[in-house]
């Protein structure tokens, strides 16, 4: 028979060689022919030839041609060869049994050469095609599974940043809070120290209404110094406020109020350089707010842990706002122990801290990052090991 590998293949199986030589010679000059005389033989070159189309006779001995369709079809691997049943019983009911099987087509013998080569050729385009079609919807499968994972992790992803600039806006108010007590405790001291003397000086009987008078003005500006300080945290809490233009040097004015007095009480000098020429920045203040608190608390952190390790040391953070090139800039700077160089690549990383088990959870950095990316702004390190270590907050000018 002939053998170019590069055709297609066809098996006739029947029990009667000299019935099929004819055909077989026929159908050789276009694709590679195999034949068996046996449904046994005929599987063994199923197993290993895996043919195009088979031409099966009904009627051989031991299997006969509709077992051997019925193996076939329920074989993965083979069901979809297409099978033509060859025989010289024309019974309809036989046609019948054997499309209902899984045929694709009946011939009768005597079968004349012309009419099986037309019909194989049909079959095997049929075939053809619906191998095209089947290798097209896997692949269309294949590529609308992968878009979905990728929507499913960018949603999962989306999901957790999210919840991580949730979280980092509790620790940021957790924090605050504790910021807030100390702010308040200054004013509450000086309402307090006032009206004490009031009480003293009454007890004396050398209260005047001219101190009183004086007096009651201290008292206003402290309350409403609290009174300032409740509102803006309220305003900071507030998880979803509006895009809006505003000044860096408004932003580190409201931070500082929050938190100079925690600064003062570490023995920190805080150094402010502000350009006032800088012109308002496109974000949410509130946001960028928390970014600005987040890398104070990391600085006083390593300032006060480097003061740990020597008393003389004296603690500085220098505040300033001013143009770079074309962005506006907000640096803060410290004098503190710096980033190991070995951790400099992974500060901005979610949740790598440096700090105790439960004294930080590492989300300072990378939710200011992502906020500032937010804004098409960016943060960026500029590391001194040992003296320092500087942030700059850069946003579009
Ligand atoms: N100014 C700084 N000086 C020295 N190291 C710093 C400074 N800022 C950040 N780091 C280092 O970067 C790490 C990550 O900071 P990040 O703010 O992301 O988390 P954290 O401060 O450890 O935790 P949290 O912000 O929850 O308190 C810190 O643990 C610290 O090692
Ligand atoms: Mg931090």
């Amino acid at each position: 028979m002939n053998q170019d590998s590069s055709k297609e293949k066809i098996l006739i199986v029947d029990d009667f060689p000299a019935s099929v030589r004819i055909l077989a010679n026929k159908l050789a000059e276009d694709y590679q022919v195999f034949t068996a005389t046996s449904g046994s033989e005929a599987l063994d070159i199923i197993h290993s030839e895996q043919p195009d189309l088979i031409l099966l006779d009904i009627m051989m001995p031991v299997m006969d041609g509709y077992e051997l369709c019925r193996i076939l079809k329920q074989d993965e691997r083979f069901h979809n060869i297409p099978v033509i049943f060859v025989t010289a019983r024309a019974e309809e009911e036989n046609e019948e049994k054997g499309l209902a099987l899984g045929a694709v087509d009946y011939l009768v013998k005597p079968v004349s050469a012309a009419i099986v080569k037309a019909r194989v050729r049909t079959h095997l385009e049929l075939k053809r095609h619906r191998e095209h079609l089947e290798k097209m919807v896997e692949e269309r499968t294949h590529e609308l599974n992968k878009t979905l994972k990728l929507l499913q992790a960018k949603k999962e992803s989306e999901f957790r940043q999210t919840a991580e600039i949730h979280s980092g806006r509790l620790s940021a108010l957790g924090e605050m809070a504790t910021s807030m007590a100390h702010e308040i405790n200054q004013p509450l001291n000086v309402i307090s120290i006032t009206v004490q003397g009031w009480q003293l000086l009454h007890r004396r009987g050398l209260l005047t209404m001219e101190k009183m008078l004086h007096d009651v003005q201290v008292l206003l500006d402290n309350v409403s110094r609290i009174t300032r300080l409740i509102d803006h945290v309220r305003t900071l809490g507030h998880p979803s406020q509006d895009i809006g233009n505003f000044y860096l040097q408004d932003v580190v004015k409201d931070a500082l109020s929050l938190c100079r007095m925690q600064f003062l009480n570490h023995g920190i000098t805080i150094n402010l350089d502000i350009d006032d020429n800088v012109p308002p920045v496109k974000a949410v203040q509130s946001e960028f707010e928390q970014v600005l608190l987040n890398l104070l608390s990391n600085s006083r952190y390593a300032l006060a842990e480097k003061k740990e390790g020597d008393a003389s040391f004296e603690p500085a953070v220098n505040i300033a706002v001013c143009r770079k090139d074309d962005k506006v800039c907000l640096a803060i700077e410290d004098n503190g122990g710096g980033i190991e160089p070995m951790a400099e690549e992974n500060i901005f990383e979610p949740f790598f801290t440096t700090k105790p088990v439960g004294q930080g959870t590492g989300l300072g950095l990378s939710i200011s990052r992502q906020l500032m990316l937010k804004f098409d702004g960016d943060l960026l390190l500029i590391n001194s090991p040992g003296q320092g270590a500087r942030f700059e907050i850069l946003m579009p000018g």
